[in-house]
């Protein structure tokens, strides 16, 4: 109680409990992860943002289910005892969610990462395209700030009062993360069971939320019967058990009165740790002792044994004619009154359908609640693989990408710089033994474009110039991209003929000086660049970064992943338009201004959601590219309302 803290105060009951739990949690990861890798092509970072979110979120639906439970059926009090481990524990895993979205979709951009959850995906305004991780920081803030009062140090400095109303902030939590997986993940997956499942969360908090308080509210409203005197009709002495408490709710309060060594003494109900219901507990070694942590009060006086100091308020009872009457008014904390004694004849017949008292600290608990608390946790496990199986088997399957790192592959070809950053290359013939020019769009490390760096270097060494790439290769889909491995000095100067050039080895050439690739085993020439118009669309799609979505993660598009490809697309990606053909086949095409200007800056708005653009189809190489006004993008905000409701 309050005499001294240690951080932890072990027990057998604690150390079970405990290990239970780590027990669940692994059982839980390694089916997460198991089902995934063998059954998606998730990365190894969405897996694990996927497995501690989803993971979080059951626990607080079980933390939440507790405090209910317990007071519609005392078997419960066995989960009660060490609750705080459970939710210290889910914060936690709670941490590894948000930690690592952070770092994923936040982390080594252009901007702090912190801001950036607030000011990448910016439509406020907007219900279904809300930022809704700024939720999950706000809600997450409210579990760090409970995890770290959580210990009695802290009940004892901020009182149990101020303490109780900080720790009721979890249902604003738990508001905030329904909406934030509501208007987050769901709206990628769209699955009705996701729907499902949340909804059922909800109701199944809320009624046992409302079943509990209803009980309470029927207990507070049943008639009083009072005698000429104004004291409350508590109850038949021998209706009432051993050891244990009728509560009655008289002047407003819950009183607790107690019968015990042929005596009754009578309590304020409000235990001062956590307000737990002291007429829920019993008397263990000559002390009244809550059912919920075990702090104890004497009965005749209300206050804690020495060298405690809590106190409750007391009250006078009186026994007449073998019925025992409460006088409502309370005497101040600690004010001793003495017990009510009572002769053994009139207290034979004992109420035998009690349950057994639980305590977490006894030594030894009575073997019903081992058998309870056995099957409840096997229940629980049981809970959590069936949500576990229907969220990993409702999940889309995403085309697999490739992020190929490690042995970096070595490219070369012709270096450009608009109308995006680019290599040039031939590695193969047409059938008719025309010579293929390939172009890899270049990003650079982590949330940068490759733009500045390429024409850093065609500053240096000319326009035309020849270059060897070392980069990781990202690929999906049949398109490809190199990530420069380190920024400018992945780029060097190419070969000629086999050889490599004297330096300045990337000579300035004229417009038509064809660049061989004999070193590529294929021997041709790489033709000059040539943008060849196609036609002007109008076409519906969604803007990507192609960093992430055709490599570096999986999933990399949609609303999840919005104010991750904004952040790259502001870091100097090249923005992409994902559109389906008349096939309904996947193609690409990088988006520009109208003027071949690069919108990097401007088009963040529009990204990561369903829009309609206009613009002018054109062709380099084996990409397409649009060019457009910022104008002519058309938020198609009324269908995907449409589609999702
Ligand atoms: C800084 C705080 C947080 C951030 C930045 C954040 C971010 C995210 C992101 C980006 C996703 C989508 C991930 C995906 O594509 O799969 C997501 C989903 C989710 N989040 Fe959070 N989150 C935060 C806090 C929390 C907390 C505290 C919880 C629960 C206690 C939570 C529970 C979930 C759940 C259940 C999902 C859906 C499953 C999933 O996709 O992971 N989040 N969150
Ligand atoms: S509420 Fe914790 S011991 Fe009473």
């Amino acid at each position: 109680m309050s005499a001294g803290f240690q951080a932890v105060l072990w027990n057998r009951h604690k150390k079970k409990y405990d290990i239970v739990l780590a027990n669940i949690i692994l059982v839980y990861i390694g089916a997460f992860f198991g089902i995934n890798t063998w059954q998606y092509t998730l990365t190894f970072e969405t897996m694990l943002i996927r497995s501690f979110g989803t993971l979080a979120i059951l626990m607080l639906h079980v933390i939440l289910s507790i405090g209910p439970l317990a007071r519609l059926n005392k078997k419960f009090l066995v989960l009660l005892y060490n609750r705080r481990h459970l939710g210290v524990t889910m914060f936690l895993v709670a941490s590894v969610h948000a930690l690592f979205s952070i770092l994923q979709f936040h982390g080594n951009g252009n901007i702090n990462p912190i801001l950036s959850i607030f000011l990448s995906n910016t439509h406020y305004n907007s219900f279904l395209f809300f930022p809704f991780q700024t939720l999950g920081l706000f809600a997450y803030l409210i579990l760090m700030l409970m995890a770290f009062t959580s210990h009695d140090f802290w009940l004892s400095v901020l009182s149990p009062k101020v303490w109780k109303t900080l720790h009721i902030l979890v249902y604003l939590a738990y508001f905030l993360l329904v909406m934030h997986v509501l208007l987050g993940i769901i709206q990628l997956e769209s699955s009705p069971i996701y729907y499902l499942m949340l909804w059922l969360g909800v109701v199944w908090i809320s009624t046992l939320h409302v079943m509990a308080g209803y009980k309470e509210w029927m207990f507070d409203r049943q008639q009083k019967q009072l005698d000429n005197e104004g004291w409350v009709y508590v109850a038949q002495l021998n209706e009432m058990s051993n050891n244990k408490a009728k509560m009655i709710f008289a002047n407003g309060e819950r009183v607790a009165i107690f019968k015990y060594d042929n005596k009754i003494s009578a309590v304020h109900n409000v235990c001062k740790h956590q307000n737990g219901p002291l007429g829920v507990g019993k008397i263990v070694d000559g002390c009244i002792t809550c059912p919920w942590h075990g702090y104890q009060y004497e009965p005749a006086n209300g206050c804690a044994p020495a060298p405690f100091t809590e106190k409750v308020a007391t009250y006078h009872t009186k026994i007449i004619k073998g019925v025992v009457w409460l006088n409502p008014n309370p005497l101040p904390e600690g004010t001793f009154v003495e017990p009510t004694a009572f002769t053994e004849e009139s207290t034979k017949k004992q109420l035998s359908t009690e349950l057994p008292f639980y305590i977490g600290w006894q030594a030894k608990a009575d073997a019903l609640f081992g058998i309870f608390a056995k099957r409840i946790s096997l229940a629980i496990l049981l809970v959590a693989l069936a949500c576990l199986s229907l969220i990993s088997f409702n999940q889309k399957h995403i085309q697999a990408s490739y992020f190929t790192e490690g042995t970096p592959p070595k490219y070369e070809g012709q270096l450009i710089e608009t109308p995006f950053p680019a290599l040039r290359t031939i590695n193969r013939k047409d059938v008719y033994g025309n010579p293929i020019v390939e172009t890899y769009p270049l990003v650079n490390a982590w949330k940068f474009g490759a733009k500045e760096v390429v024409a850093d270097f065609l500053r240096k060494h000319g326009k035309d110039a020849q270059v060897a790439i070392t980069g990781a290769t990202l690929e999906s889909e049949g398109v490809k991209l190199i990530q420069l491995d380190e920024g400018g000095s992945s780029i060097s100067c190419g070969k000629a003929n086999g050889k490599w050039k004297d330096d300045p080895c990337c000579k300035p050439k004229s417009a038509t000086s064809l660049s061989s690739m004999k070193s590529m085993g294929v021997d041709a020439s790489i033709p000059e660049l040539a943008i060849k118009h196609i036609k002007n669309i109008t076409v519906a799609g969604e803007i990507i970064d192609p960093k992430c979505y055709f490599g570096a993660m999986n999933p990399g598009f949609g609303k999840p992943h919005r104010s991750c490809a904004i952040r790259c697309i502001k870091g100097g990606v090249m923005p992409v338009l994902k559109y389906k053909n008349n096939k309904g086949e996947n193609e690409f095409a990088v988006l520009v201004g109208e003027n071949g200007e690069p919108l990097n800056d401007k088009i963040g708005f529009a990204v990561g959601e369903p829009i309609q653009i206009t613009g002018e189809l054109s062709r380099v190489d084996n990409w397409k590219i649009i060019y457009l006004k910022l104008s002519d993008i058309k938020r198609l905000l009324k269908s995907a309302l449409t589609k999702c409701l």
